[in-house]
């Protein structure tokens, strides 16, 4: 059969709540035209974020009833590891209540004045904690990653001739090598196992360790299978185990790939690394066994990480983005090439060519989409990046609209819906306006920022 379908039936449900376009104008009025102060209630459908949003399974939940609450040696956390180790086999595997945390404790370690830490490009909260800590952060992507609309199968590849030249250069201020799989700021771009690979052997070569944030491993695998000559006759766990073989550690938010709602681990090889890394988990998220979860937590994502390595689920998973993708593409809509692992990325820049950059054509796409059907998705540009040091305005390198789609909640109606709503937006797109900022808060200003319309 040819029709891929949602690998699932569905047992319990939420339902989502109509609005009118006139309420919707009022709540756009007091939310300041900004869609993270809209109450969730107010939305039909939500792709602000792909990040614990994942309905869970029957096995999930049947799971969270046997977590146990021990303080101390809970049998949830070593179902949790095995869990794990079922599928990166490190030595040392540290839960933490999401990816943040555990990038917040390893660069309390590694990340000082005065290094650098390269990777393909860093997630927002990864590079923060790499700033935090007084290091730089440095993206080292392919330059075929930087053209929105260009086709190539591995977009989110290191580039690793800049990668030997950078650690040539800098070798004695680099801590770690890190690599994001796949690369969400990128567009949800995945990067190779040969690349991954490579990237692997040159950080060795200099004495470096390799370390992997693996948020979104599985849909990672998923391309490899599908695009990278050679892996097509191999299982998705077999390629996993062969993307973190001989890396050295690794970050994770297991609320993308481990479909959980929370958590998140710092795994490692290294002892003395793993045992500063639990020294400061003790401070700041708990016991080593449970390091800021709650037992229930690490059973759903223990049960979460077998589900998520299914391929019929992978299949469907991508072919969702895939097919908003080329729906929009056929009604002119420029969108990030090819369409990502976790989501769809709109060019609201090439799109709405008569708003300028610092006028943040991606706010107008989002406040415009929930205008005309009550969809909340997420600007990633100008509003998020645009903002220097000093305080000055600069145009962000793209001026992106992120559709990322929650694992397992919408189905395939949600998805034409979202493409009939961009036919609305199409039909009068030359009306649609920029914004000013009318208030923000000193850092992070695209969680808080005031808009107004633009006359
Ligand atoms: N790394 C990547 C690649 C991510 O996409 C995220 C989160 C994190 C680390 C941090 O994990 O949220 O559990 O602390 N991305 C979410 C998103 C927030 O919407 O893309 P976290």
């Amino acid at each position: 059969m040819k029709t891929i379908i949602e690998p699932f039936r569905i047992k319990s449900v939420e339902p989502i709540r109509f609005t009118t376009v006139e309420e919707r104008r009022a709540l756009l009025r007091e939310a300041h035209y900004n869609l993270f102060a809209l109450h969730s209630d107010d939305v039909l459908i939500d792709l602000l974020t792909d990040s614990g949003t994942a309905a869970m399974s029957a096995a999930q939940w049947g799971a969270v009833m046997n977590g146990d609450e021990s303080y101390a040696g809970s049998p949830s956390f070593f179902r949790f590891e095995a869990a794990v180790r079922d599928l990166m086999p490190f030595k040392h595997v540290i839960p933490t209540h999401q990816g943040r945390a555990a990038e917040a404790i390893l660069f309390s370690i590694l990340a000082k004045p005065g290094r650098k830490i390269p990777s393909n490009t860093h997630f927002d909260t990864t590079r923060g904690n790499i700033e935090g800590n007084g290091a730089e952060a440095h993206d080292l992507l392919i330059p075929e990653g930087r053209q929105p609309g260009l086709v190539h199968p591995f977009k989110g590849n290191m580039d690793l001739d800049a990668l030997e030249a950078f650690l040539r250069r800098h070798g004695e201020a680099v801590p770690c090598v890190m690599i994001t799989v796949t690369n969400n700021a990128g567009g949800g771009q995945p990067v190779s196992l040969a690349n991954i690979h490579g990237a692997r052997d040159i950080a060795h070569r200099h004495g470096k360790p390799f370390i992997i944030d693996g948020c979104r491993f599985a849909e990672n695998a998923w391309f490899i299978k599908t695009r990278e000559p050679g892996q097509a006759g191999r299982g998705i766990k077999d390629i996993v185990r062969d993307m973190f073989d001989g890396a050295d550690g690794m970050t994770m938010s297991a609320k993308k790939d481990a479909f959980a709602n929370i958590g998140g681990w710092l795994a490692l090889n290294d002892d003395e690394l793993a045992t500063q890394a639990r020294t400061r988990l003790i401070q700041t998220e708990g016991f080593p066994t449970y390091g800021g979860l709650a037992g229930r937590d690490l059973e759903a994502i223990a049960q979460g990480l077998t589900e998520i390595v299914d391929e019929h689920y992978l299949a469907y998973r991508v072919r969702t983005n895939e097919y908003v993708s080329e729906r929009l593409g056929a009604l002119g809509i420029p969108v990030v090439k090819p369409a990502g692992g976790h989501a769809v990325f709109v060019d609201a820049r090439a799109w709405l060519s008569h708003i300028p950059p610092l006028s943040y054509p991606g706010q107008a796409v989002a406040v415009g989409l929930y205008e005309v059907a009550g969809i909340r998705a997420c600007e990633i540009g100008t509003v998020m990046f645009g903002r220097s040091p000093d305080g000055s305005e600069r145009p962000a390198a793209m001026d992106l609209v992120r559709l990322a789609m929650p694992r397992r909640v919408y189905t395939q109606s949600h998805a034409d819906y979202i493409v009939e709503a961009f036919g609305e937006l199409a039909a009068k797109k030359d009306a649609i306006g920029g914004f000013r900022i009318a208030w923000q808060p000193p850092m992070m200003r695209h969680f808080t920022a005031r808009f107004a319309p633009l006359a």
